[in-house]
């Protein structure tokens, strides 16, 4: 859900991509952005692109050709990763587990040490399967073997702790559409000064010139013409950063932990199992099994008919067998949660 004042700030007046107006929002917005991500990175910033452009931010500039690339994987997001990384030429390395699994610091350390990547990377929270991937266990063992190590926060940022600098991550990048209750169209960035000695020292060029990480700081700390950017999507971000500071990322984090907690009893008594073991469940994407003969696609038809609530259902290897449940930002409520408990009883019921 989009909050109800940042509906307010994108119906404010547009100005030019060079308007001074328009460098102050992104001042702001960069420095609400350290925060939510837990950086003193100074290259922190929003790319033009939803998600997925900061994903092909992250490996276009720090995954060059015929490099090692390490991928771990998990679910959907490690095979889009593991996909842009061989479109960059570079040599894909993968640790696979079963989608909804997460990976021990052993596991990774024994990986990195036999793969020696120069570039590696994890989704920290796993939007196909309901996994939270602890980020300290796969950046102390790439930082052992001396590799780059990038973090999908797509599903994590604003919705829980991310810690670039406590867990050493050079490169991390987001959505706005998520934890941060904005639109669509935006992608939260962040490198390390580690990172950016690794970009100057490249030996080919970027290919992607839209996303090439150079040309965007001199647009973005020299006011050079880049690309026209939209003023509107950076007012709507400023303000989804300013209700996180306000309330405070603890307290955010504590009030998405509870209603999880809430929604995960509610669930039981339901007779539902989660996908995903105890300790390792991102609070704002739930992720229970389906009952015993349950089409869930007759549910979630039956839940957005009758009471306008959508839900996602499984795909890949688990297509039919769990629900993905969004509980962040405004909907983390605890009458959002006794709602929606009462409106999937009646769901299965049918
Ligand atoms: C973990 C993860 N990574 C990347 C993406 C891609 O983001 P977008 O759809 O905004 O391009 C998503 C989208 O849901 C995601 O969940």
């Amino acid at each position: 859900m989009v909050e109800p004042r940042v509906y307010q700030a994108l119906a404010q007046p547009v100005v030019g991509h060079l308007d001074p107006y328009f460098f102050e929002v992104v001042g702001e917005v960069r420095r609400l952005l350290r925060v939510a991500f837990g950086t003193a990175n100074e290259f922190t910033l929003a790319i033009s692109g939803t998600g997925s452009s900061g994903m092909e931010t992250a490996i276009g500039n720090f995954v060059e050709p015929d490099s090692k690339f390490a991928v771990f994987a998990n679910g959907y997001f490690c095979d889009r990763l593991t996909e842009m990384g061989k479109r960059q030429g570079a040599q894909v390395v993968r640790l696979e587990k079963p989608w909804g699994e997460t990976f021990t610091y052993e596991e990774a350390a024994e990986f990195l040490k036999r793969e020696r990547p120069q570039t590696a990377a994890f989704v920290h929270a796993e939007t196909s399967t309901g996994a939270l991937q602890d980020p300290a266990a796969i950046c102390k063992a790439a930082r052992e073997v001396d590799a780059l190590i990038i973090a999908d926060t797509v599903t994590s940022l604003g919705g829980v702790p991310v810690n670039v600098d406590q867990h050493g991550i050079d490169v991390a990048y987001s959505c706005t559409q998520k934890g941060l209750s904005c639109p669509p169209g935006l992608a939260p960035f962040t490198a390390s000064p580690r990172a950016l000695e690794r970009l100057n020292a490249r030996k080919t060029a970027v290919r992607e010139w839209y996303l090439d990480l150079k040309l965007l700081m001199e647009y973005y700390d020299g006011r050079k013409y880049h690309h026209t950017a939209s003023s509107t999507l950076f007012y709507g971000l400023c303000e989804g950063l300013r209700l996180i500071e306000e309330e405070g990322l603890e307290k955010r984090f504590e009030r998405h932990v509870k209603n999880h907690h809430a929604l995960v009893r509610g669930l039981g008594q339901l007779g539902l199992e989660m996908h995903v073991a105890e300790g390792r469940r991102i609070p704002t994407l739930n992720t229970p099994r389906l009952p015993q003969g349950a089409d869930d696609v007759k549910i979630r038809k039956h839940l957005l008919d009758r009471h306008g609530i959508e839900i996602a259902g499984g795909f890949g290897p688990l297509a039919g067998r769990i629900l993905r449940i969004g509980l962040m930002g405004p909907l983390s409520t605890e009458s959002c949660v006794q709602m929606f408990l009462g409106a999937l009883q009646e769901a299965i019921d049918r």
